[in-house]
């Protein structure tokens, strides 16, 4: 981060690209503040073989580092829904950051959540929550959606007051994001940024 350069970190897990495509909606609506920007980095995929756990690395972003978490003046974290929950690979991220739970550099840094299901009640809400809960133990403000967006009231897809989420259907993914889907993604990016430039 150079100088006063507001930098809002978007790190997320994806398997089918569902929790991808939320993760660069967000980041357009980052960037649709001015002097905000976002950086886009991946957590690696977790995959258990015959008692071996398997690491997948995304080819389209880069890994995340320690120092991004350190550098980011916001941060979204998104994850898709296993078994009403975030995955293992997220989990295993943020268990890893107790050093700078004792810093205490992420403290009063605005964040938000999101993520992607196969199906419409198939737990979006119980992962958004749950990945809050360490967001709030490192003393982040957490940033929702406000029902002044008009999609949260319409939309038939994804899209939730607790954060960004995607309703990827069955079968193998790849389904593009809905207009509400990206919409909201797009204004929890624009919030946290605004946040965060209020904050700074
Ligand atoms: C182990 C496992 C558990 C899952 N649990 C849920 C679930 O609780 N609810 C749901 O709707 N979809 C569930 N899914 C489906 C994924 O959440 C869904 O395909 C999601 O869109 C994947 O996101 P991605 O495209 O970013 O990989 C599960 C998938 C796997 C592999």
């Amino acid at each position: 981060m150079i100088n006063d350069e507001i930098e809002i970190l978007v790190l997320y897990t994806s398997k089918n690209g569902g929790t991808k495509q939320l993760a660069e909606a967000i980041c357009s609506g980052i960037e649709s503040i001015e002097a905000v920007f976002s950086r886009i980095r991946t957590i690696p995929e977790l995959k258990q073989h015959n008692h071996e756990i398997l690491i997948q690395t995304s080819t389209e972003h880069p890994s995340v580092d320690k120092s991004d978490l350190l550098e980011c003046s916001g941060l979204l974290i998104g994850s898709p829904t296993r078994f009403g929950n975030m995955s293992a690979s997220m989990k295993l991220f943020l268990d890893s950051t107790l050093d700078i739970w004792i810093s205490g550099d992420l403290i009063n840094k605005p964040a938000g959540v999101f993520t992607s299901t196969s199906s419409l009640h198939g737990g979006q809400e119980s992962t958004l929550i749950t990945m809050m809960l360490p967001l709030i133990h490192h003393g982040m403000i957490i940033v929702g959606l406000p029902y002044s967006e008009p999609d949260l009231n319409t939309t038939s897809t994804g899209g939730t007051p607790y954060g960004a989420s995607h309703v990827s259907g069955q079968g193998s993914g790849g389904k593009k994001i809905s207009d509400e889907e990206f919409r909201l993604a797009f204004s929890l990016g624009k919030r946290v940024a605004e946040v965060a430039k209020k904050l700074q």
